[in-house]
């Protein structure tokens, strides 16, 4: 007889026990950027509702930020370090290509030799992480997950870039995802978009600014680049259905929400799916990109957080989560608020 493989756990409800944040505290009003993109503060605003954003100083790297998030998401959990099984770093920013920064992280927060690495899905990143956490958690393979979303996009970013430099900032937010007696993590709706792959993206391939030995490059550190239109339609739009499909896969409908964290990409697409989704009065949802601006991967925890802090979001809500970007990339699910 064939031998099978034994199953040493018995499937489990996962859900969200506790989320932190690192605001970098460098605050950047519109005043500073429109001069080398010839703009005003009266467009940005119309245009985004971005009024300032947060970037990152030397000292606040990918790793520190994520450190600092990740020890108030534990805290908050009530869950110690060496607890952890599994981080896992959702992040388009972290610039050195080898080892995984999540590594780092887990080392630096003291996990015993949890497993870990990094996810590149951009400003989907986040609600990637916590899909594949729940499942880690619910099938086993992890006890506690750390999800860490983390971005310093000022090191890619074009100051003289009108479709990018007044959008992107820096920051980093985490969620502990943990066992559960009660579902605390929706089913994730996501998918992806690839022939749409050219409208976000990093501008330069890193060989043809670096060079090779036999080619030498321009030296000059890559951008992000982005067809703002076209996003702008795709995320109003289209996203609003995942969203949907996101609450129809939990059993929910709209009137169940408490609140809505859509990505923090422009205030203007989540006004458009708020209305496309027929949000009623009472969800209460998520508006951090007018002091935050989109931190990608983070933007979600962070928005998240913010709720949390002004008492918005209260323990037990029900949360509808959509993130999307680059790829195009995008994913979706309800959370019970921590
Ligand atoms: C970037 C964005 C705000 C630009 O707004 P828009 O209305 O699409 O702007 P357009 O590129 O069509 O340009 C409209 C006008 O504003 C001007 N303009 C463009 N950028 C400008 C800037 N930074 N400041 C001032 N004027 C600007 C253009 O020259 C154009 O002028 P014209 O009408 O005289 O030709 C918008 O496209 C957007 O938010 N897209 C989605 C971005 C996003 O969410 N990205 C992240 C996804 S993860």
């Amino acid at each position: 007889m064939t031998a099978e493989i034994r199953e040493s756990t018995a499937p489990r409800h996962a859900r969200i026990l506790g989320i932190g944040a690192y605001r970098p505290s460098r605050v950047v009003p519109n005043a500073e950027v429109i001069e080398a993109i010839d703009s005003s503060d009266e467009w940005i605003q119309q245009r985004s509702g971005i009024k300032q954003r947060r970037w990152a100083s030397p000292e606040e790297s990918v790793q520190m930020m994520s450190v600092a998030a990740s020890r108030q998401a534990l805290e908050r959990a009530g869950v110690d370090a060496s607890e952890v099984d599994c981080v896992v770093v959702a992040t388009v920013s972290h610039l050195l290509q080898t080892p995984a920064i999540a590594t780092a992280i887990a080392h630096e927060l003291g996990t015993d030799q949890a497993a870990a690495f990094d996810i590149s899905a951009a400003c989907a990143g986040f609600c990637h992480g916590i899909a594949l956490a729940s499942d880690m958690v619910r099938g086993g393979s992890a006890t506690n997950v750390l999800v860490i979303g983390v971005e310093r996009l000022t090191d890619l970013l074009d100051l003289h870039d009108r479709g990018t430099a007044f959008i992107f900032a820096d920051g980093a937010g985490a969620a502990l995802v943990g066992a559960s007696d009660v579902a605390g993590i929706g089913p994730v709706v996501w998918g992806s978009d690839g022939e749409q792959f050219d409208l976000i993206r990093q501008k330069e391939d890193w060989r043809d600014v670096v060079g090779t030995p036999a080619l030498p490059g321009s030296g000059v550190m890559p951008h992000l680049v982005m067809q703002g239109n076209p996003v702008f339609r795709w995320a109003s739009f289209a996203m609003a259905k995942t969203a949907h499909q996101a609450l129809e896969r939990a059993g929910l409908k709209a009137e169940d929400l408490d609140v809505f964290v859509p990505h923090q990409a422009n205030m203007r697409i989540i006004d458009a799916m708020a209305r496309a989704m027929k949000l009623p009065d009472h969800v209460k949802i998520a508006r951090d990109i007018a002091e935050q601006g989109n931190t990608s991967a983070a933007s979600i925890p962070l928005a998240l957080d913010r709720m949390i802090e002004d008492g918005e979001a209260k323990s037990g809500d029900l949360a509808l989560l959509i993130a999307f970007g680059a790829g195009l990339a995008y994913a979706a699910q309800v959370v019970t608020v921590p």
